[in-house]
């Protein structure tokens, strides 16, 4: 069964890729959070994280948010200048900015938009797409309405999260909408919304259409999820990856503490030890708490 880890903007950077990776795995492929233009420009930030230099040795999939075909063709002539022939396309993203302008689950209700990005996909077959999508921003319509132009894409496959746009991550994902998406979808299909664990996604898979899982939240919570490692012993050699990278490239306490804080944000730790971490205002503090968590770890 094919296994992705999603992609979650602050937090899957390239060095958390590499240090899940090389100290954990378990993973066939990571997603890069979307690249997007700002201004009329191509985010340097989205680039460098992109830099092949960076995502050497791990299996890295660029993906992309794109509003119509002239940005989507940017952004892709960025990344295959970078070297890549692999793309994804971001079509289900529900942040209100990203919708209000059309992008995301808002390109979801831009049927002639999406038509635009498909012509542009046909112009390159040198690239493998994959797409990843919800059901919809506002109902269920509007994402069956593209379902038609989504299969003349040229895609390797869809990630599909099974909830409306309009709910960001309210309530519990749609698992017959995924169902109907299924049949109604030429291309495999991964599911992704709320893994937490896979022994009970096993023989669902096995006994269907879909080629795999994508895990976001579960994984940040329980990063050992899917590797036979100790939680503590890949857990501590992930961690000393990041903090080398923080404390070696970024400036002051409160900028360091704030990327190793994300660290610790999601992952599944006993309460008073990820306070005592999160509530640290200066690195030494940090390291104190950090120390005393790895001391006798309680993981959940
Ligand atoms: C903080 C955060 C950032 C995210 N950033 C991205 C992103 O850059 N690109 C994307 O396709 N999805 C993004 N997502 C969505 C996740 O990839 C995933 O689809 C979602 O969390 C549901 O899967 P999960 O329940 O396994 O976490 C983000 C989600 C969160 C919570």
């Amino acid at each position: 069964m094919y296994i992705a880890f999603a992609p979650l903007q602050g937090y899957t950077d390239a060095v958390y890729r590499r240090a899940h990776w090389k100290c954990v795995g378990g993973v066939d492929e990571y997603y890069t959070p979307f690249v997007r233009m700002e201004r009329g420009e191509i985010r340097r930030k989205d680039l460098r994280d992109t830099d092949p230099e960076v995502n050497r040795g791990v299996p890295t999939v660029p993906q992309v948010i794109a509003r119509d075909g002239d940005e989507f063709a940017r952004l892709c002539d960025a990344l295959q200048e970078q070297g890549w022939n692999r793309i994804d396309l971001n079509m289900g993203c529900p942040f209100p900015m990203q919708v209000k302008s059309g992008r995301g689950s808002g390109l979801l209700q831009h049927p002639d938009c999406v038509k635009k990005i498909q012509k542009e996909m046909l112009c390159r077959p040198e690239v493998s797409f994959s797409v990843k999508m919800r059901t919809g921003q506002e109902s269920l319509d509007e994402g069956i309405a593209v379902m038609p132009i989504v299969n003349e894409m040229p895609l390797l496959h869809i990630t599909l999260h099974p909830r409306l746009g309009r709910q960001q991550y309210k309530g519990y994902p749609n698992q017959e909408a995924f169902l109907h998406f299924l049949e109604e979808c030429k291309h495999p299909m991964v599911y992704n919304g709320d893994v937490s664990e896979i022994e009970s996604w096993t023989d669902m898979v096995a006994n269907s259409k879909i080629k795999g899982l994508m895990i976001g939240r579960g994984l940040l919570a329980q990063p050992w999820m899917l590797s036979n490692k100790e939680p503590d012993e890949g857990l501590k050699q992930m961690h000393a990856k990041v903090y080398q990278h923080a404390v070696t490239n970024l400036c002051g306490d409160s900028q360091i503490l704030s990327r190793l804080h994300a660290f610790w944000e999601y992952l599944a730790i006993d309460r008073k030890h990820k306070k005592a971490i999160l509530k640290s205002s200066t690195l030494r503090q940090y390291d104190e708490a950090v120390a005393v968590t790895f001391r006798s770890p309680v993981f959940l």
